[in-house]
């Protein structure tokens, strides 16, 4: 059986508002992307996932939706992604969009029938819970935005849950009405061609049925957030989830090769569960590890092995390094090492996720007080959580405003941008950029690196080394996780072999049985006696 495309594909997510304006408004739209698909196929990436593009009133940028089978006019029209999609299709790019579907917008028609009256048909689409018996909100579940998870319905004397701000209702998908409704929005998108979805907060999608207390969180520091405040036990990761993510997988398997992604924030094992027992789940569960990951060489090396041994046979991996919810990696580990994590990514096995400007450096932005835009900032500010900071546009060239738009953008621009962006760094052979790109060219090149086996290898000191193989093809791969040299015993079949990419500039390298990596080096080697 052939590879299936996102088992050798490198994914590519962009954040729609701050990819690329072409009328004017300061933030990005779907012309935007489809003007800069020759760079992302340049860039030799092989899907787009397109955070929300539906109508929303923008409460939560889009991840509050008004309606799930169209196109909010900030970002176009549905012919203008009709189009996006069959560009993208012609260039070999794969479109991937984000659904939604543990709540909606509280301006979504469903809701707002649903709190016309207690009988009202779509009642039931929501959580709406009477007070609990003394009064005030039925349990004690927080939002993970800060602040009570239920908000009190004057007209219908009810309160309604949102697992995020109150303009955020989850729906009821213990409903099989519900269900349905949503199941024909996965085949609107399908029927037009999209090839898969990323499916937001999975984990969340059923709460327990008798709605009990969360259990108090003993760890709890103010400084984590206040959703912290108690452990997600009821309110999250119910055994239901899983018949819907199998019935999602079912639909999605009524078409060829599309491809289903969960976003879970759980520990590992949990993670697992959701390829399913006879893998029927999502295809993809996303690996967050290396977002929040300590970055030194045995901490990577026990999660990697951990999380290749907690794999179901079959199920096939993933990594991620940043996202729009998480600091970026040039911001948690320096310019540097962000070289070295670019290596990581797109050399483990399993299909990498890329986050636009991850691949030029970007750091996080320093967002000044009065254009805090994010409303996890808003709400519980300055302890760090706020997401601004790795929204801001793409920086495209040096004129103003940075090619992204012409006029204000939404949020300010990283501060180096004259001198990050793709334009400069196109020009500059040992950018960040040109590593990815030639990393991306050897991953296509050297099928090892997308499909191969994995084995670690015993190292020394900060250094992290495996070996991919596939046939009789073999590679591999070190990686100094700090600042000083550092040395790497190799296995044989290594020794004298062709430094195919460093992260560094040229390769003076020592190898015989050992190899010498420079301070934040990492290096792909191929045999000598290879045809490389
Ligand atoms: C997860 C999304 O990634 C995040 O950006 C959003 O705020 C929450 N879901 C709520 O929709």
């Amino acid at each position: 059986m052939s590879t299936p495309w996102w088992q050798q594909g490198v994914i590519y997510q962009i954040y729609p508002r701050s990819f690329q304006d072409t009328d004017g408004d300061g933030v990005g739209d779907l012309k935007g992307i489809e003007l800069r698909l020759d760079y992302l196929a340049g860039l030799g990436v092989d899907a787009i996932w397109i955070s929300p593009i539906y109508p929303s009133p923008m409460v939560d940028f889009g991840y509050d939706v008004a309606d799930y089978c169209a196109i909010d006019p900030l970002f176009g029209t549905l012919e203008d992604f009709d189009r996006l999609l069959a560009t993208a299709h012609a260039r070999g790019l794969k479109v991937i969009l984000d659904f939604v579907p543990n709540h909606s917008s509280d301006r979504h028609a469903w809701f707002l029938e649903s709190r016309v009256s207690r009988n009202n048909p779509k009642r039931d689409w929501f959580l709406w819970r009477d007070p609990a018996p003394g009064g005030g909100p039925p349990n004690n579940w927080i939002s993970d935005f800060g602040g009570p998870a239920w908000t009190w319905d004057e007209a219908t004397g009810q309160y309604y849950y949102h697992a995020f701000l109150k303009e955020q209702p989850d729906l009821n998908w213990r409903n099989p009405r519900l269900r349905q409704a949503m199941y024909d929005v996965l085949r609107f998108w399908l029927d037009r061609g999209v090839d898969g979805f990323r499916v937001d907060v999975l984990w969340h999608m059923i709460k327990a049925a008798d709605f009990r207390d969360n259990p108090i969180n003993p760890s709890y520091r103010p400084s984590m957030g206040e959703m912290h405040r108690v452990l997600q036990h009821n309110s999250t990761d119910q055994p239901e989830v899983h018949e819907i993510a199998r019935e999602m997988r079912r639909l999605t398997d009524q078409y060829s090769e599309r491809l289903l992604i969960g976003e879970i924030y759980l520990p590992v094992e949990r993670v697992m569960d959701y390829y399913g027992n006879n893998l029927d789940e999502v295809h993809l569960p996303f690996n967050f590890q290396l977002i929040d990951a300590a970055w030194n060489a045995r901490n990577l090396v026990s999660l990697i092995a951990r999380y290749e041994d907690a794999l179901p046979a079959g199920g096939w991996p993933n990594w991620v390094l940043s996202n729009h919810d998480r600091p970026r990696i040039a911001a948690r580990l320096g310019q540097k090492q962000a070289r070295v994590a670019a290596l990581l990514l797109l050399t483990l096995r399993g299909t990498p996720t890329v986050y636009y400007g991850d691949e030029l450096g970007l750091d996080d932005a320093a967002i000044p007080r009065d254009r805090v835009r994010d409303p996890r900032e808003l709400r519980e500010p300055d302890l760090g959580l706020g997401r601004d900071p790795q929204r801001t546009p793409m920086p495209w060239d040096g004129s103003p405003n940075a090619g992204f738009t012409r006029s204000e953008p939404w949020l300010p621009l990283n501060a180096d941008w004259r001198e990050r962006n793709i334009e400069a760094l196109e020009r500059d052979a040992c950018s960040i950029l040109n590593l990815y790109r030639r990393l991306l060219a050897l991953r296509r090149t050297h099928r090892t690196l997308s499909v191969g086996d994995i084995s670690l290898l015993k190292t020394q000191g900060d250094t992290l080394a495996y070996e991919r193989r596939s046939g009789d093809t073999r590679l591999l791969v070190a990686l100094n996780l700090g600042g000083t040299p550092q040395f790497v015993s190799l296995p044989s079949w290594a020794r004298g072999g062709k430094v195919l990419l460093s992260t560094l500039d040229g390769s003076a390298i020592g190898q015989d049985s050992n190899l010498v990596l420079r301070p934040d080096e990492g290096v792909i080697i191929a045999p000598a006696n290879s045809y490389t």
